[in-house]
C-alpha cells in the first residue's frame, strides 16, 4: 500500500478531495493530514471524514524527529496541497521523487516565495496573460522548483477578479491533483496526452 502525508495549511479542498478520491483506493491510502496553523479550516474537513490531523511548529518541522515520525508510520509520498513553508533539505532528500506538490499557476512563471493563493491571481491578472492554470510538479528544496508533472490551462477572463480566476483553477486542480497523483505512483509517469487534457476542459 502507498501511504500518503498530505500537507496543507488553509481551506483544504485540495485535501479533502484527495481524501474522497482514494477512500477505499486499492494501491493508495490517505494516511494522515499534516496543519502548520491550528485555525485552518482543513483540520475539521479531514476530522470530519475520519483522518488523523497532525499539528506541527516549523521547530517541529525542521526536526529530525519529524522525519523519524512520518517514516515510522511509513509514509512513502508526501503530497503538498495548499502548503506554504519551503520543505527543508533533508525531508527533500530522504523523500526524493516522492513529494508532490500543487501550484495554481504554469510555472515557471507566477512561483517562488511568496506566491501563493490570491497572490499568485493577482499576479497573473495583473500580467495581462489570456491563459492560467496548475502545475503539478516534484519538489525540491527551492519553492516551485521541481520536475513539472503535469498542467493544465484554463482562460483568463477580461473581468476576473483574483476570486473569480481562483474559482476557475481549483475546479482544475480537483479533477486533475488526484489523478495526476494516481498515474505517477502507479507507472512513474504521468502520460496523459495533451488531447486529452484539453478535450476534458
Ligand atoms: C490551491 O489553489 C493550491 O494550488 C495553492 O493553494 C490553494 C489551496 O487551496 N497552493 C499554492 O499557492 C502553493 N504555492 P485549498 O486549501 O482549498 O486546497
Amino acid at each position: 500500500m502507498n501511504k500518503l502525508a498530505i500537507f496543507a495549511s488553509g481551506a483544504g479542498s485540495n485535501a479533502l478531495n484527495l481524501i474522497e478520491y482514494f477512500k477505499g483506493h486499492q494501491s493508495v491510502a490517505i494516511d494522515a493530514v499534516y496543519c502548520n496553523r491550528q485555525d485552518a479550516p482543513v483540520i475539521g474537513k479531514a476530522r470530519a471524514a475520519g483522518v488523523k490531523v497532525v499539528l506541527f511548529s516549523k521547530k517541529d518541522f525542521q526536526s529530525e524527529a519529524f522525519i523519524r515520525e512520518l517514516k515510522e508510520r511509513g509514509t512513502n509520498w508526501i503530497i503538498l496541497a495548499g502548503f506554504l513553508w519551503l520543505v527543508p533539505l533533508l525531508m527533500v532528500k530522504t523523500w526524493r521523487g516522492r513529494i508532490i506538490n500543487i501550484h495554481p499557476a504554469l510555472l515557471p512563471d507566477f512561483g517562488g516565495k511568496g506566491m501563493f493563493g490570491h497572490h499568485v491571481h493577482e499576479s497573473v491578472i495583473k500580467s495581462g496573460r489570456s491563459r492560467s492554470g496548475i502545475t503539478i510538479h516534484l519538489v525540491d528544496d527551492h519553492y516551485d522548483h521541481g520536475e513539472t508533472l503535469f498542467q493544465a490551462t484554463c482562460p483568463v477572463m477580461k473581468d476576473d477578479t483574483s476570486e473569480t480566476l481562483a474559482s476557475r483553477i481549483h475546479l482544475l486542480e480537483h479533477k486533475w491533483f488526484p489523478v495526476v497523483i494516481e498515474r505517477y505512483i502507479e507507472r512513474g509517469s504521468v502520460d496523459f496526452s495533451q488531447a486529452d487534457v484539453d478535450a476534458s476542459l
